[in-house]
């Protein structure tokens, strides 16, 4: 059985700044080289068949890169850092997320068409699976269930931690036990690979949207996927067919991010944790989910399986308590108080996305999940008091004081005397 490299004995943040970069000496240069190429010339004609070959069928590289749909030098320089840093045996580079998703699912449904989907999870995986697009049959199920709902032709078990909007945390090594030996994918894009490594906890792939921490910048889409050889040849066959790739381009400035990676990860969790606990003491904040506090995370996933909680919360708004005669659930506040605080946060973006250098908020319920059906965002909780909050590098005390700019101003535009009053009618 596959086991996943141990990390080199330099820390991670050491292994983040030098990883992809260890030829540099030898090749002269101080910036990753960036090859744009589509096609490359052959000097053999019967060398050109054999690299071609071996690319098709899922090769890391071979003699020459003949076009660019089946290797990039840039790119395949980032696959290798991230597989450093992540401690795999390998890492497939695609031009989103959602297309290392779609690639995974392809790639195991050679084994059966039938996926094992733990749910909460991000709203379009969540479409993805559940709409067939992609000719795959999926059980939903939660991270207990997941035994029950293996079937013979189960190819896939899918599952995010921590996840997408709720970050309900999953036990990954009892995941992968209750799988029986069917191919566990983690999306463990909240965590970063410097917070948790899937694979250590015997999943078979560990994925990551790079759009978010590990670009950083917001200027970068792509996906990672860090897994075995033989299960990344798989993932570069069908990388090679359907074209989703992660351009040079984007190759690089990934790359340029990486090194900052532990750096902007540990100060954006440091300042979550503060923000956590002064949303828990707020009147205007019924609940905060975040898995640094301990009623989020009941059985101790943090410490365990996961190095620290990481940069994303959410918290419910609610009417103060003397105003909850009034309005007392989630549906009863009128949406334009929500926009009341949205509008009075200057600093930090109303935006989906998360990982940026930049405080992003957005309401899951209306934009990221809002494909989800109206049962299924109920049973999660993804109701429109819901904010997902993704901390920045700014400081804290910045942070601070606009969401509380608009928390007060929510406060405020709650209090009864604010609201247009409804006249009863007339009694004649
Ligand atoms: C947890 C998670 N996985 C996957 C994706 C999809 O990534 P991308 O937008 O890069 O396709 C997202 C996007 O928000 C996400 O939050």
């Amino acid at each position: 059985m596959y086991r996943p490299h141990r990390r080199t004995p330099s820390s991670p943040i050491t292994t983040s700044v030098h990883a992809g970069r260890h030829d540099f000496r030898s090749l002269g240069c101080h910036a990753a080289p960036i090859d744009l190429s589509t096609t490359y010339p052959f000097n053999d004609a019967a060398e050109a068949t054999e690299a071609l070959d071996a690319l098709v069928s899922g090769d890391a590289e071979a003699g020459n890169p003949i076009y660019a749909r089946l290797y990039n030098p840039t790119v395949a320089r980032v696959e290798r850092a991230v597989a450093e840093i992540e401690g795999a045996e390998a890492c497939v580079a695609f031009s989103s997320g959602m297309a290392a998703i779609t690639a995974c699912i392809l790639a195991a449904s050679e084994r059966g068409r039938h996926v094992v989907g733990v749910r909460p999870i991000y709203g379009t995986t969540d479409h993805l699976l559940s709409s067939g697009l992609l000719g795959v049959e999926t059980t939903w199920t939660g991270p207990n269930g997941v035994s029950n709902a293996i079937r013979r032709d189960t190819g896939l078990v899918v599952l995010e931690t921590p996840a997408n909007p709720t970050l309900d945390l999953v036990d990954i090594a009892e995941v992968v036990r209750a799988a029986h030996g069917i191919p566990v994918m983690v999306d463990s894009t909240f965590a970063t690979p410097i917070l948790q490594q899937p694979l250590f906890h015997g999943a078979t792939y560990s994925l990551h949207s790079a759009t978010k921490f590990l670009s950083g910048h917001g200027d970068t889409m792509g996906g990672l996927i860090c897994t075995s050889e033989a299960a990344a040849a798989r993932l570069r066959q069908v990388r090679v067919a359907t074209g989703a790739l992660l351009h040079p381009m984007a190759a690089y400035l990934l790359l340029r991010s990486l090194p900052t990676l532990p750096m902007r990860v540990h100060q954006a969790q440091a300042s979550a944790m503060e923000i956590a606990e002064r949303l828990q003491a707020h009147r205007s904040v019924a609940d905060v989910l975040y898995p640094g506090l301990s009623t989020c995370d009941p059985s101790g996933i943090v410490g365990r399986q996961m190095a620290g909680p990481g940069a994303v919360l959410s918290f419910r708004l609610r009417p103060p308590a003397r105003h909850a005669t009034s309005m007392t659930r989630a549906g009863d506040v009128p949406s334009d108080l929500y926009q009341a605080f949205f509008n009075e946060l200057s600093m930090i973006t109303p935006a989906v996305s998360l990982g940026s250098t930049d405080t992003l908020i957005q309401q899951p319920a209306a934009l990221t999940h809002r494909i989800l059906e109206g049962d299924v965002q109920d049973e999660h909780g993804i109701t429109p008091d819901l904010f997902r909050l993704s901390v920045g590098i700014e400081d804290v005390e910045d942070i601070w004081a606009d969401l509380s700019r608009g928390l007060e101003v929510f406060a405020r535009r709650c209090e009864p005397s604010q609201r247009p009053l409804t006249l009863a009618p007339v009694m004649a």
